[in-house]
């Protein structure tokens, strides 16, 4: 629990809350057991996000750590592994569910600056058919990733690899709307070759929880018992569904005043004496800082009723979303300028 108030959430684009439209639309949806298929709401969900992702069909799961999960435990058997970047959400933030629960190892590879795994380096790390070695099964990529937005050729080059190598591929598009956005492109081009794609609604977004994985109807019918297993079934989740319904028809193309408002962000803290920042492409806005200063910051903004995050040894971060707009960002800008200006 915060002790302060906060008024201006810049920690993650999870904080939203929905609107008050959302909540309408939530309040008035049809519902049913979707554990028996009842629910008309989620079906609606589903079946629209993999027409605009061009899969066959979709799954609701409660949380993208479920969807990425699920996802995993569909496309590799027990001591199998999967390739990913070493700030992967699926290897770094999911509690070693793949490892855990479904007994599949990650192997981790060296992310460069620009969110992208060397093709040469996913080649090498392929295990050779030795009983020394797990079997390599799977290779999964993001988008954004840690905000920064993977070029769809890239992403191509991603797919040929796996297709040469014969691995699944698994897109954790948590923030894919953000990327699409970004590059001014459709989703269903930055799914295209991809066996399943994880997809958030309570990024930005701004529903307060979901997210759906779209793949062929044989994956997600596997999916579906994965996710009953993982005690992720919900009864009337239309209500869920309806938020994300929603989202979809008013929360997509306002991603570029997100992205917007982070390049302002940006701009008003690159005046500023002892911050570095790195341009944002997306949503987030990196700054590096002494820790002394980031202390300093990181104490006196909440009095302020501002929040961003911060790691240790001098790094913070500012996501903007649905709940901050220009003028939350002018009143941060403002206040950390003045810390970090001001004489201790
Ligand atoms: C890239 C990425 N993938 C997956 C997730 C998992 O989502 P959830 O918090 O709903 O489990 C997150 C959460 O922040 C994320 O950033």
């Amino acid at each position: 629990m915060r002790s302060k108030t906060i008024r201006l959430d810049f920690r993650s684009d999870t904080v939203t809350r929905p609107t008050p439209q959302m909540r309408a639309a939530m309040a008035a949806a049809e519902v049913g057991d979707d554990v028996l298929g009842d629910d008309f709401t989620v079906k609606a969900l589903e079946t629209r996000l993999a027409a605009m992702f061009g899969k066959e069909a979709g799954l609701l799961l409660p949380t993208g750590t479920m969807a990425n999960l699920a996802a995993i435990m569909c496309h590799c058997q027990r001591g199998e592994e999967y390739l990913c970047g070493n700030e992967a959400h699926t290897y770094l933030w999911e509690a070693g569910g793949a490892a855990v629960l479904g007994s599949v190892q990650p192997q981790p590879l060296p992310v460069r600056a620009d969110g992208t795994i060397r093709i040469g380096d996913l080649h090498a790390a392929v295990k050779a058919d030795d009983p020394h070695f797990a079997v390599t099964r799977l290779v999964t990529i993001e988008n954004t990733f840690v905000g920064r937005i993977l070029r769809p050729e890239y992403q191509d080059e991603v797919v040929g690899f796996a297709r040469d190598r014969g691995l699944a591929t698994h897109l954790d598009g948590a923030r894919v709307f953000n990327a699409a956005v970004g590059l001014g492109v459709d989703v269903g081009r930055l799914a295209k070759g991809f066996d399943s794609v994880s997809v958030c609604l309570s990024k930005g977004l701004g529903a307060p929880l979901g997210s759906v994985l779209v793949g062929k109807a044989a994956l997600i019918a596997r999916a579906r018992r994965w996710r009953k297993m993982l005690g992720g079934g919900m009864r009337q989740a239309g209500i869920v569904a309806a938020a994300g319904l929603h989202a979809l028809d008013h929360h997509v193309e306002r991603l570029a005043e997100d992205h917007a408002n982070a390049r302002a962000l940006a701009d008003g803290f690159s005046g500023t004496k002892g911050l570095t920042v790195t341009p944002p492409q997306s949503n987030m806005v990196f700054v590096d800082l002494a820790p002394d200063l980031a202390t300093r910051l990181s104490e006196a903004l909440p009095d302020r009723g501002i929040a961003a995050s911060f790691w240790p040894g001098g790094r913070m971060r500012w996501v903007t979303h649905l709940d901050v707009d220009r003028v939350a960002v002018d009143e941060a800008i403002a206040a950390v300028r003045e810390v970090a200006e001001s004489r201790r």
